[in-house]
């Protein structure tokens, strides 16, 4: 099989839930999100935003994602719970967040009809920022860094939407970044055999 550079580094990349007390630089942090920001998008509307959360207010947020596990039952409420101590543990977080640029210019640039129109320009942005988000991840790996897609904190969207003061976006993703605490092997990965059918 083939393998090169970028082959060897989506083989890399795990998920990272805890992380070391090291510091990342600024350079590092605007290299991921340069990175992110290359990623294709529906009609190339560029629909998200990256939000880097640090300090205090990585706090506060790991504090409000604690605070709200006890909304939920098991295992969602532990699944918060670990996602805040992800948040706690790294050195800093990156928020995606869908703008609704797409959703609100859509239509004029895709003459699509009206009900169709809302949850066709939706996915597209969601897929848009999903691909942005892997570029993410991949680049915090390439630079030795571990990271992990928190997407369990869509069960606490508004509040997390509230806090960033992005209450006009859609909630995509929550990314601790920061040095692994330790190096994981990752989940082993379904067979092709599993995952691919062959039309001819
Ligand atoms: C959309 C999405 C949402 C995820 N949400 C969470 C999450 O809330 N908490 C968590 O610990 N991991 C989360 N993950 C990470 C997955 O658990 C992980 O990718 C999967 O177990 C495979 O492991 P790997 O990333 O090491 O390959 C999420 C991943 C994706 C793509």
């Amino acid at each position: 099989m083939k393998q090169n550079e970028i082959i060897n580094n989506i083989y890399q990349r795990h998920s990272v839930r805890q992380f070391t007390d090291e510091n990342v630089n600024d350079e590092l942090i605007k290299n991921i999100l340069d990175a992110a920001n290359q990623a294709p998008s529906a009609h190339n509307k560029q629909s998200w935003k990256f939000i880097v959360i640090k300090e205090k207010k990585k706090h506060d947020l790991a504090q409000l994602v604690a605070d709200s596990s006890s909304n939920f039952i098991k295992p969602s409420s532990s699944i918060l719970r670990m996602a805040a101590r992800s948040i706690e543990s790294a050195p800093v977080v990156i928020a995606v967040v869908n703008t609704g640029s797409l959703i609100e210019h859509g239509n004029d640039l895709f003459k699509v009809e009206k009900d169709l129109s809302n949850d066709f320009f939706r996915t597209m942005e969601i897929q848009s920022s999903a691909a942005a988000t892997e570029n993410l991840l991949l680049a915090a790996t390439s630079l030795g860094l571990g990271s992990v897609w928190l997407g369990i904190m869509f069960l606490v969207k508004n509040k997390v939407l509230s806090f960033l003061g992005e209450e006009k976006g859609e909630f995509m993703a929550v990314i601790p970044v920061g040095y692994p605490k330790k190096i994981s092997e990752g989940p082993l990965k379904k067979s092709l055999n599993y995952v691919v059918k062959e039309l001819k």
